[in-house]
């Protein structure tokens, strides 16, 4: 079978990484890929927006699959308009993509079906949301309604802070359309736990827990990112709150997609948050988690193609999912400066010596291959170095272990991923 993933950041690579083991596809090609990409999969240079585009080629080359990684064209609808070249693919249809794609789509099903989340008001007038922020507790969380690249959520510790947030995003438009819209929202604490579920619609298998780290720096310090690295599985999230979250979330919220008409196929992935009132949604993303799936899908057992299949088919019930039983840790290399300006093109090495190592696979984001076809920078986040053990001390030494095999100039990393998850009583 002909296979076509869409994205070119490490959850791609690590999806193209599982799907090379499938015994039945005999082409992958991946659209636009990058520098570690290349090396398993034929790289089509197309831009992820361009979803026309990848409709048109992947029906021109007659792919039989297509697997959508990223939220914007998931957003845009190419799952759609695969449909409609009677392509199947995975990943949501543009109803249900919604519920990543607009915040407060999101908070109004959660609202009207009871899922547990935190409180919230919705606001498309300044004047009015400048007046709700004076009154309303603190701290609190202010959101921008639409996609922001993960930077238009604020927590404001205080009035001003809540204020100066409201007037950028809907006074100045710093996120453009994105934030006309915004939700304010009650502050919630607890530790957070990231679900990636694959869902037909009707059933659904969640993947072995994980827990992200956002912040760029040691101690949760520094800017939010779009991860910097992540530990799997998550060891708060115990079988007594997989439980809890089945029966009072995940159920619910696929249920609450079919009653609106918005059936979801794909990977739903779930933001939680482990309050003392029991575990509530912060978030729904339409897709595989970035850096989750580097550290998730090294440990399922199974045939990622053939479950994806399933998805597709409604059959999500046959499917085999399975997970090794160890852990896994991945690590981010970053590029100096991320996530605000960083440089680009500079040579990465040690690349062959860190995979050799006994459970590491690194996964390529920001990379290009240059003329000499050496792989270099090209991105903020730039590899995911992963690794796989029997149990997640292993893991994580492991993965540190792989890093110090591999330099770039400027490298930037987190030395603590997973260390609040091993200091666990
Ligand atoms: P999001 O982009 O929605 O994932 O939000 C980014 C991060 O902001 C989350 O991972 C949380 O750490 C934090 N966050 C979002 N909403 C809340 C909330 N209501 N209370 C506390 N922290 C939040
Ligand atoms: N790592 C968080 C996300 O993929 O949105």
């Amino acid at each position: 079978m002909k296979v076509l993933v869409v994205g070119g950041g490490g959850r791609e690579h690590a999806i193209i990484r599982k799907l090379l083991e499938s015994p039945v596809i005999d082409r992958l090609c991946c659209a636009p890929g990058n520098g570690g990409i290349a090396r398993d999969a034929e790289c089509v240079p197309i831009a992820t927006t361009d979803v026309t585009a990848i409709a048109d080629w992947a029906k021109q080359n007659t792919m039989d699959y297509v697997v959508v990684g990223p939220d914007d064209p998931l957003c845009l609808g190419l799952c759609d308009l695969l449909a409609e070249r009677g392509i199947p693919s995975f990943g949501p249809r543009q109803n249900a993509a919604r519920i990543e794609g607009s915040k407060i789509y999101a908070k109004k099903l959660m609202r009207k079906y009871g899922i547990p989340t935190a409180s919230c008001e919705i606001f498309s007038d300044l004047a009015l949301a400048l007046r709700y922020i004076r009154i309303a507790p603190c701290p609190m969380v202010v959101k921008a309604d639409g996609l922001a690249l993960g930077k238009g959520v604020v927590i404001c510790q205080n009035r001003d802070e809540a204020e100066e947030a409201v007037r950028d995003m809907m006074e100045r438009g710093r996120f453009g359309t994105a934030g006309s819209r915004i939700v304010v929202e009650e502050f919630l604490q607890g530790p957070e736990v990231s679900v990636l579920a694959f869902t037909d619609g009707t059933d659904i298998r969640p993947m072995v827990s994980s827990m992200d780290h956002k912040r760029a720096l040691d101690g949760d310090n520094g800017l939010n990112t779009g991860g910097m690295g992540v530990i799997a599985p998550n060891p708060y999230y115990t079988s007594e709150v997989a439980e809890i979250c089945m029966r009072t979330i995940f159920l619910p919220t696929l249920a609450a997609l079919r009653t609106e008409g918005n059936p979801f196929s794909g990977c739903l992935y779930f933001g939680l948050m482990l309050t003392d009132n029991g575990p509530k949604v912060i978030e729904y993303n339409c897709r595989f988690g970035d850096p989750e799936a580097q550290a998730v899908l090294p440990l399922l057992e199974s045939d990622l193609f053939s479950i994806m299949q399933h998805v597709t088919a409604g059959t999500l019930k046959d499917a085999d999912v399975r997970f090794f039983p160890g852990a896994s840790c991945c690590v981010v290399l970053a590029s100096g400066g991320y996530p605000t300006a960083y440089r680009t093109g500079m040579v990465i090495s040690g690349l062959a010596q860190a995979e050799a190592l006994p459970g590491v696979s690194v996964f390529h984001a920001g990379t290009r291959l240059n003329r000499e076809g050496e792989p270099i920078t090209a991105g903020g986040r730039v590899l995911g170095v992963t690794a796989v053990g029997d149990i997640l001390p292993h893991a994580i030494t492991q993965a540190y272990k792989a890093t110090e095999n591999i330099t770039f100039e400027g490298i930037q990393m987190r030395h603590d991923i997973g260390i609040k998850a091993l200091q666990l009583p």
